[in-house]
């Protein structure tokens, strides 16, 4: 265990799940429970469920759960020991650092690339203020770039000299290993030995929200290949989860966010003043990053690069944040390729007018529609007027849709209750599709197959049933977990993840005498998390919780352990599903 059981129970008592959590979704009681918006999947209806009896959080939606550490690493992209560390500061408790030194590898792994990287960036940074080494760095971003030394700085811009051993040289010095060098992907290896990723290129340090360094990218000075070299996922970065610039742009986003695709974009929009820009790292935009604008802002305006790719990257970014329930604009530039071209060639105002231009995404689309057709042909009029509908019936407001019905009526010359007519058929035809799509999913689910966190239970459906209910009771009860672990031995359970769960919780109790998700935590990726939750979250719902039920399910299990292999395999279920098609 990282950290003492006292002091992790000390954390938690004092950050009650329902307070944590009310900080980002807007709770409402239900009897004893919590419901609100799953703030991990987009959704209408409140499935995301927090229990304070057992301080733990489930979504029946996507299945995410855990307790509030779980909570924060999930929200805030943290590892254990960060999560932790940020509730230890809501509530003043203070970690000894003595107790974080024996520390698992994989935190110790994070925390070192992290100082790692802040040494790469200060080398990086001084090798491009360096009368001669950093000269063809300055060239590019001051003569060709037109940035100015305070935006330089600002960003913590550096350039890598053009060198195989510089940079692992210097880090070599400071203490840091081959093995750490290559993880944290500064360096690379081959049978010639190790050698610097980044050589003759500009880099611009990516900064995350508290200040780490956690990933470069890398330009070339001229118009070779690759143009830029980015990191690469590490343990201290997921390039899916993290936004450039949202450092600076946290402290001015209440209005609004500007996305945009290049590094150089956000520098030159930043450079302007515009400072709520962000961009995606080498990307297309991820529902993780989707996520992370809606915490954020309310409205976020797509101002992608003026190119075809551009704006059918602009399409994906416009889908993605619109399921996340954030008002999305997309901007249009005209005479220039991006936004960093743009505000050279007519400036920062103009481009301000351009951002208060954005379209809604109707506009948009019809614009884009209207352009493809010509309506002033019969058949093409037909098509255009389709495509309309559809576009209109994916609007949840009934309001938005009548204004729009109205609109097009007018651009098309269509009588208005006809628009309307087929905008509702369509609605109606996507909602029977959806309902089906939505049994075949749950029953797959509800059959273990396809089940990524435990892969054998497809193959033990019933035995896995029941040592998860057992597992579930267990969490549930105190007087259940002692009787549990009194009657039963690991390998009376089935599937490897079951077996695991039960020797984690057992050692917990033997050690502390009791049972907390946080004091196995450790042990399991986040979606095993969300499994064990789950389990006590199902029991939760059943009134049948006794110590009667207890006992039965103890025996079914072993009962079941010998016949489950023939019964309820794979095909037949595949065979059921087949079956209820028809
Ligand atoms: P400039 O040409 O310097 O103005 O670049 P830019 O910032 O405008 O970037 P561009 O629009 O060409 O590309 C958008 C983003 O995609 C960049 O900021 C990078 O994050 C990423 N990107 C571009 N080229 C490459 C590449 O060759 N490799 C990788 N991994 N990412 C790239
Ligand atoms: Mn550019």
């Amino acid at each position: 265990m990282i950290i003492s059981p006292e002091i992790i129970d000390d954390i938690k008592f004092k950050n009650p799940i329902e307070d944590v959590i009310s900080s980002y979704v807007n709770l409402k009681r239900a009897g004893s429970n919590y419901n609100g918006l799953c703030p991990f999947h987009s959704e209408k209806t409140p499935s995301f469920t927090v229990f304070p009896s057992t301080q733990s959080f489930y979504c029946f939606g996507c299945g995410a759960g855990g307790d509030a550490i779980t909570f924060v690493m999930r929200t805030e992209n943290l590892d254990y020991l960060s999560a932790l560390r940020v509730l230890a500061s809501r509530c003043g408790v203070t970690i000894p650092e003595n107790d974080v030194l024996t520390t698992g590898k994989k935190e110790v792994g994070r925390q070192r690339i992290l100082e790692m990287n802040k040494e790469a960036a200060k080398f990086f940074h001084n090798c491009l203020l360096d009368e001669k080494l950093g000269a063809p760095g300055r060239k590019y971003l001051m003569n060709e770039r037109k940035l100015s030394m305070a935006v330089i700085n600002h960003f913590g811009l550096g350039y890598a000299p053009n060198n195989f051993f510089m940079l692992h040289d210097h880090l070599k010095k400071l203490g840091y290993t081959d093995d750490e060098m290559v993880v944290g992907f500064l360096c690379g290896k081959n049978d010639r030995g190790i050698y610097d990723y980044y050589r003759n290129r500009v880099i611009f340090p990516i900064i995350d929200i508290v200040g780490n360094v956690i990933a470069f990218g890398g330009r070339v000075l001229d118009d070779s290949k690759p143009k830029y070299l980015n990191t690469s996922d590490t343990p201290a970065f997921k390039k899916s989860k993290n936004l450039f610039a949202l450092n600076f742009a946290k402290n001015h986003c209440e209005k609004q966010l500007v996305l945009c695709e290049g590094y150089m974009d956000v520098i030159a929009l930043h450079a302007a003043g515009i400072e709520n820009a962000v961009a995606t790292l080498g990307t297309a935009i991820t529902p993780e990053q989707a996520r992370i604008f809606s915490r954020y802002t309310k409205k976020v305006i797509i101002s992608y690069d003026s190119d075809e790719a551009g704006q059918r990257a602009a399409d994906k970014a416009f889908k993605l944040l619109q399921e996340v329930g954030v008002d999305v604009k997309i901007l249009k530039m005209k005479d220039a390729k991006d936004p960093d071209e743009y505000i050279k060639k007519f400036g920062a105002s103009s481009f301000r007018s351009v951002i208060d231009d954005s379209k809604s995404k109707f506009e948009f689309e019809c614009e884009k529609i209207l352009t493809k057709y010509n309506i002033l042909n019969t058949d093409e009029k037909v098509k255009a007027g389709h495509e309309i509908c559809i576009a209109i019936a994916s609007y949840p407001s009934e309001i938005e849709r009548e204004i729009y019905c109205q609109k097009m009526s007018k651009v098309l010359d269509i009588p208005k209750e006809s628009i309307k007519r087929d905008v509702l058929s369509i609605i109606k035809r996507r909602s029977r599709e959806a309902k089906r799509n939505e049994e075949t999913e749950l029953y797959r689910k509800s059959s273990g197959i396809g089940d990524r966190v435990n892969p054998s239970s497809a193959e033990f459906l019933k035995a896995n049933k029941i040592e998860e209910a057992i597992l579930g009771l267990m969490q549930l009860y105190p007087s259940h977990l002692k009787l549990a672990i009194e009657k039963m031995k690991t390998e009376d359970f089935v599937t490897p993840l079951c077996k695991k769960i039960f020797k984690k919780i057992k050692e917990c109790y033997e050690k502390t005498g009791k049972f907390d998700i946080a004091f196995i935590e450790e042990n399991f990726n986040v979606d095993e998390i969300s499994r064990i939750t789950k389990m006590m979250a199902e029991r939760q719902r059943l009134a049948t919780n006794g110590e009667d039920v207890l006992l039965e399910l103890i025996s079914s299990l072993s009962k079941e352990k010998e016949i489950s292999k023939d019964e309820d395999t794979v095909d037949s279920i595949l065979d059921a599903i087949k079956k209820k098609k028809k």
